[in-house]
């Protein structure tokens, strides 16, 4: 799957088939978010891989917008360091390329709460200099998406040359 087609398809997933994503495609995974680029390359972010069924049942429980994250076949959580300036932007981008890959290779994701998120410190045992940015459910499509990306139209959001001119 070229780049393009990647974001042109991929789409929230909140309902996972049962089977389990390959170690070697769950390395991928994280690999794409360690080679993500931040700012000053300060790399102000760590994951947290969670692949028992217990703990992902406390996560989806704890979870208040993603309960469906106790059915993923694993989960990420997204951390940041607290005194980093840029560390929302650095890990979005971290999960964006961990969402990308996934979808390449098949396997649906989505964001599951964001910020807001002391309840899963306790569960991972997170230190206090660490935010949870977002919790990451990853498995296999349960059923083909048949929705279609609803996106306000490109007229609307590109401009040429100055804002409210036509992009031609
Ligand atoms: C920053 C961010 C936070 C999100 N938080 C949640 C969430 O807490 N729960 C959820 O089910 N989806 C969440 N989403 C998914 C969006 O709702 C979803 O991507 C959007 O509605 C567009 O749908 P699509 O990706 O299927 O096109 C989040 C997405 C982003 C980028």
């Amino acid at each position: 799957m070229d780049t393009f087609d990647a974001v042109r398809t991929v789409m929230a997933v909140r309902e996972y088939a049962g089977r389990p994503i390959p170690q070697e495609s769950v390395r991928r995974i994280v690999e794409a978010a360690r080679l993500t680029a931040s700012s000053m390359n300060a790399q102000p972010w760590h994951f947290v891989v969670v692949e028992d069924r217990e703990q992902l049942r406390r996560l989806g429980a704890a979870v208040r917008f993603g309960p469906y994250v106790a059915n993923a076949a694993l989960a990420i959580a997204v951390l940041i360091e607290c005194s980093s300036q840029f560390g929302v932007s650095d890990a979005s981008r971290a999960v964006q390329s961990m969402v990308l890959t996934a979808w390449a290779e098949g396997i649906g994701s989505n964001w599951a709460g964001y910020l807001d998120l002391e309840v899963v410190r306790p569960l991972l045992r997170i230190p206090d200099t660490l935010d949870v940015l977002v919790v990451v459910p990853f498995g296999y499509l349960a059923r083909v998406l048949e929705g279609k990306k609803r996106r306000k139209p490109l007229s609307e959001v590109v401009h040429g040359e100055r804002f409210g001119q036509p992009f031609e």
